[in-house]
């Protein structure tokens, strides 16, 4: 929730129930969404002190994701909003990634290069004003996210490894194991040959050594992590040298991994950059993301008709 540009509340509801499947069951996920959404939204009024009749537009995440996720948001928001009488607001959840940038007092100066990592995408992001953003780079094939949790899963962490890669990185040493670099023209990713690389890799050595992965388990960690940013923060300079533009951003999940935020920092020193990174709650998924877009587009008087629907593709 925000008033004038300036969040309130980041309250959210996290779902623990999918971590004994490995992934997220899109049916449990709406079932979660039904069961929250009531309880979440009055949390959220209380910690801002906000009654309702205070609240003069409803923004809600309209793409991209699980559509039955989506539809118990959508359908909330324009009960919401046709209750209060207030204008609604479509947001696309990429942008609003992207657009946490412009939540702390210390906002990036425009135009601006957004790096934006998430479990579904990686794309770098031309950003001209708050409502002027163009992919130009993206990946071809898995996500950065996606990287970090099946390479986990390889190594024999649960779901989502992101974090727990972090975690054991941290102990370990990057330069141990070296895995596949993609050739990729342009600013485009991928990152489905550096899972392959790593299950190839694993493989041969658990052949040798059943207990090879738990030896060195820090070690893979880090070499893994070490690959996933050096493709990353390849492209991010390409685009920097092509677009001229030295105010660098970073979006998404992943950019709350820590040898990302640090390894961005230490480039920014070498390249000039102005580097601009969002304090954790505000990289993984999260409601102030959402609340900040539907104020840049109540501003521009961008809302949206009751008639719209969710939808599950990321086009924007
Ligand atoms: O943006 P996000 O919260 O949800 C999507 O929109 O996808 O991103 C989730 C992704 C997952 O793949 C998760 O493993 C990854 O972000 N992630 C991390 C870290 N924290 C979250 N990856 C690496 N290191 C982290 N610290
Ligand atoms: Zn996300």
């Amino acid at each position: 929730m925000c008033r004038d540009g300036h969040i309130l509340t980041n309250f959210i509801a996290s779902q623990s129930v999918h971590e004994q499947y490995g992934g997220v069951v899109p049916e449990l996920a709406s079932r979660a969404h039904m069961q929250n959404i009531v309880p979440v939204v009055d949390t959220a009024l209380k910690q801002a002190k906000v009654s309702l009749s205070e609240i003069s537009a409803v923004a809600f995440t309209q793409a991209p994701g699980l559509i039955g996720a989506l539809l118990v948001g959508a359908q909330f928001a324009k009960s919401l909003s046709l209750a209060l009488n207030v204008p609604l607001i479509a947001v696309h959840h990429m942008q609003a990634h992207v657009l946490a940038n412009l939540i702390p007092d210390n906002k990036p100066d425009f135009p601006f290069l957004c790096l934006t990592v998430s479990g579904g995408h990686t794309q770098i992001v031309l950003c001209e004003s708050p409502l002027q953003l163009t992919i130009i780079g993206q990946t071809i094939d898995d996500a950065a996210g996606e990287a970090f949790d099946k390479s986990a899963k390889l190594l024999g962490l649960p779901y989502p490894g992101g974090p727990l890669i972090d975690k054991y990185a941290q102990l370990g040493n990057p330069k141990r194991f070296v895995f596949a670099e993609p050739q990729i023209p342009g600013l485009d990713f991928s990152f489905s040959g550096v899972k392959t690389s790593i299950l190839y890799f694993l493989q041969a050595e658990t052949k040798k050594n059943p207990h090879f992965i738990e030896e060195n388990l820090a070690d893979l960690c880090a070499s893994v992590q070490e690959r996933i940013i050096s493709i990353l923060l390849s492209k991010l300079k390409k685009a920097a040298v092509q677009t001229g533009i030295k105010n660098i951003c970073i979006a998404g999940g992943v950019s709350a991994n820590s040898g990302l935020r640090r390894a961005l920092q230490e480039t920014g020193l070498q390249q000039g950059w102005q580097v601009f990174i969002p304090a954790f709650e505000y990289c993984t998924d999260n409601a102030a993301m959402i609340a900040i877009t539907g104020y840049y587009k109540l501003l521009a008087k961008q809302t949206t008709s009751l008639a719209v629907g969710a939808s599950a593709k990321s086009d924007w």
